[in-house]
């Protein structure tokens, strides 16, 4: 065994971490297994005391400091789960602790560390920027700088999430997927497998714009990213460290890009297994189970995805329930464009027949033809593309906008506006009991001599759903007699001044 791996392994196993982390549990996800036809294990890092693994590595760095260095104290940059670990490791063993954090910060997070009785001080719009002033102020005050990632005790530290997994589970595993930020839990789990199990493979989870790792180990030589994706902020990190991209190019049998889409469904696959929400980093390494078992077909052998933290904004939610649903391809979205012709929007209904509607919007803007954004609920990508054929064979152009970010996060909140064609056009504002059919129920029912001209529907996961509908309607009287008959609560908002200013 190469000398540096049997030294790694002593590390390891005499690290110092169960003052203040648990050993977390090895779960298999049962869904998750059943619907990939191969054994999954989740190792739930996400449940130690800050909800990250990350305070494995700060405390074993810090408890080995000697006595006069932690008497001054230590100092550290992050926006997040390093810092959590830093300040609890502080507090438990009784010594100062500053953390800096880019001034864009979300309170959440510093209000966290403040919490541990950490001193916060805000620096910088970035977090190299911290990470410069961490620096400096540990050079001015004597204070021990603790690494995220590149130093051995971090390493070491974070190294027994993978003593633990061999521990756990002595049957065969294929697999240990591992998110990779500066690559100092890969490197500590790949050290320690490869020194004890190295037949099981250890593979390295990157996102897709955030991926220092992958691109430095195929080039030879750490690179450094101009700009990050910052979805996983966890693992935005736009340089790895000298130690850890040693061992990772050494030990890490390959790499695995996962995109957005794919890790908010990946969250959603993990809170339908245990009733969690991970933040992104904690699910990424899901998220390339679930890739590489469709690359590598069933009955591959188990597969462990370490669930590295869950330390989530609340506010990101709204963004990841949408984006799972297309990175599962369960939500198919189109724009179909139809005749601006009475009756062309009961035709594009019958050909959405009995498929439950997720989006629907429409605004009048052309006398020839309307374009309408089109959401639909399906099983898998297969079901998208069916679809897609049906509106074409139904003499609808249909574009597939699946793939498009700028349909995805923008022109689906867009589509809209004052258009000249909406003479004598009334608005009216709908309610109803959520349910397969309802929405097609409500547009069928229609006069077919009304023109719709604006509709607004976007299913938000409600008991009822909300419905926004433009009708150019010789008679109101008309149009409120058959509302009535409905059955659903409903609200004129023709003299609203918010539709006055963005819609007439
Ligand atoms: C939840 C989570 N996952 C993964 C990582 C990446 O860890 P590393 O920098 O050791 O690669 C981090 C780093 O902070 C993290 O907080």
């Amino acid at each position: 065994m190469d000398v540096r791996l049997w030294e790694y392994l002593q590390r390891i196993l005499t690290a110092r971490v169960y003052d203040v982390a648990v050993e977390t549990p090895l779960e298999r996800a049962e869904k998750l297994s059943a619907r990939l036809g191969t054994p999954v294990w989740l190792k739930r890092e996400d449940t130690q005391p800050v909800f990250s693994f990350k305070l494995r590595g700060a405390y074993n760095k810090m408890v080995r400091l000697p006595a006069d260095q932690l008497a001054r104290g230590v100092v550290c940059a992050s926006a997040g789960n390093h810092a959590q670990g830093v300040a609890l490791s502080a507090r438990r063993l009784g010594c100062r602790a500053v953390v800096v954090m880019p001034v864009t910060t979300p309170r959440l997070k510093s209000d966290a560390v403040r919490g541990f009785g950490a001193e916060v001080v805000l620096h910088g719009d970035s977090y190299s920027d911290a990470y410069q002033h961490a620096a400096e102020l540990g050079a001015a005050n004597g204070l021990t700088f603790v690494h995220p990632f590149d130093d051995p005790d971090v390493i070491a530290g974070q190294g027994t999430v993978g003593m633990e997994i061999l521990r756990q589970h002595q049957d065969p595993i294929h697999a240990i997927f591992v998110a990779v930020g500066g690559g100092g839990l890969l490197a500590g789990v790949a050290a320690y497998v490869k020194a004890v199990r190295p037949e099981i493979k250890v593979i390295g989870v990157q996102m897709t714009d955030s991926d220092a790792m992958a691109r430095s180990v195929r080039s030879g030589e750490r690179v450094r990213l101009n700009d990050v994706g910052l979805f996983s902020d966890g693992t935005a990190v736009k340089q790895v460290g000298e130690e850890t991209f040693r061992l990772a190019r050494e030990l890490a049998d390959g790499f695995i890009e996962v995109d957005t889409d794919a890790v908010c469904a990946a969250i959603k696959d993990v809170f339908e297994d245990t009733r969690t929400v991970l933040e992104p980093a904690g699910a990424m390494g899901v998220a390339a189970v679930k890739q590489y078992a469709a690359e590598h077909g069933p009955h591959i052998g188990s597969l462990v995805a370490v669930t590295c933290g869950a330390n989530m904004n609340f506010d990101r939610l709204r963004f990841v329930a949408e984006r799972a649903e297309a990175g599962e391809g369960r939500e198919a979205l189109f724009a179909v464009t139809i005749p601006e012709e009475r009756g062309s929007f009961r035709r594009l209904c019958e050909v959405i027949g009995r498929r439950n509607v997720t989006e629907f919007n429409y605004r009048i803007s052309d006398e020839r033809v309307a374009h309408v954004f089109v959401g639909l609920a399906v099983t898998d990508r297969g079901e998208a593309a069916a679809t897609g054929r049906a509106f074409t064979e139904s003499g609808f152009a249909a574009l597939d906008l699946l793939d498009d970010d700028l349909a995805k996060d923008h022109i689906r909140h867009m589509v809209g506006g004052p258009s000249p064609l909406a003479s004598g056009e009334r608005l009216y504002r709908f309610q109803f009991p959520e349910r397969p059919g309802a929405l097609v129920k409500f547009l069928t029912s229609m006069h077919p001599d009304w023109n719709i001209s604006l509709f607004h529907y976007r299913n938000q996961g409600a008991d009822y759903g909300r419905i926004l509908v433009g009708v150019q309607v010789p008679d109101a009287t008309a149009f409120r007699a058959f509302a009535d008959t409905l059955g659903y609560p409903w609200v004129d908002e023709t003299e609203n001044p918010v539709y006055r200013l963005f819609l007439r």
